[in-house]
């Protein structure tokens, strides 16, 4: 993929994956998940738009016990995914799904994460109803997106219908997505910004209750 072809919501083609994963699958902020995300070596975790993996088996890496679940809508993600997996202490679970309807039990997972995702979902506010399922209570949502204020090339979705490129736009704004959350019931909802020479973030997290 080239940095700006078509990024409509679900409709990603094996080559556009294939592409996110040559560019970007394997991106320093991945690396920096576990930290910022806070995550306790013993959680339940799952990642939802978790592209081509490298979040998951580096959450899997860090924990000691508990488990990791990825899910995407896009098949090749998947793929790309599975043939990832390394060996890890903690089992590793990828399903093919969308963020509005998630193939895991309710109440067992301790974070969700969403990285560089949340403004892919179809439909964010069903993504979160979802997500309130499947946490624990004290569980936490986090979103981690690249500042993409500071990422000009970026900015305009390449989408060619213009609904889905205006809700693309909107669900990377840091403002419409904490007020969302807050709309959706979430508590303690903050936001931070992370800077490092390779890594510049908004990382917003979000408890069920
Ligand atoms: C920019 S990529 C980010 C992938 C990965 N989290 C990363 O940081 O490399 C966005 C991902 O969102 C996924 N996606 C698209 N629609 C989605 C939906 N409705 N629910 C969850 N994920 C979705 C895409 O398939 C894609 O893998």
């Amino acid at each position: 993929m080239t940095k700006q072809q078509n990024q409509c919501n679900s409709l990603w083609t094996d080559e556009m994956a294939q592409s996110y994963d040559d560019l970007w699958g394997d991106h320093p902020m991945h690396h920096k998940v576990v930290e910022l995300s806070e995550l306790d070596a013993s959680s339940v975790v799952l990642d939802i738009g978790c592209g081509s993996g490298t979040v998951v088996h580096a959450v899997a890496d860090a924990l000691t016990s508990g488990k990791v679940i990825g899910v995407d809508p896009t098949a090749k993600m998947i793929e790309l995914a599975q043939k990832k997996t390394v060996e890890s202490n903690v089992e590793i679970e990828f399903h093919q799904s969308g963020a509005e309807a998630l193939p895991i039990e309710n109440h067992i997972v301790d974070v969700v994460l969403a990285v560089n995702s949340l403004h892919h979902w179809s439909d964010v506010i069903e993504g979160l109803n979802q997500v309130r399922t499947v946490l624990k209570a004290k569980g936490r949502l986090v979103l981690i997106d690249e500042l993409w204020d500071e990422l000009p090339e970026y900015q305009k979705p390449k989408c060619d219908d213009a609904k889905q490129a205006a809700h693309l736009e909107a669900f990377k704004s840091t403002e419409v997505i904490m007020a969302t959350l807050n709309e959706q019931g979430f508590k303690s909802i903050t936001k931070r910004i992370y800077r490092a020479p390779d890594v510049a973030v908004s990382v917003i997290t979000a408890f069920v209750n």
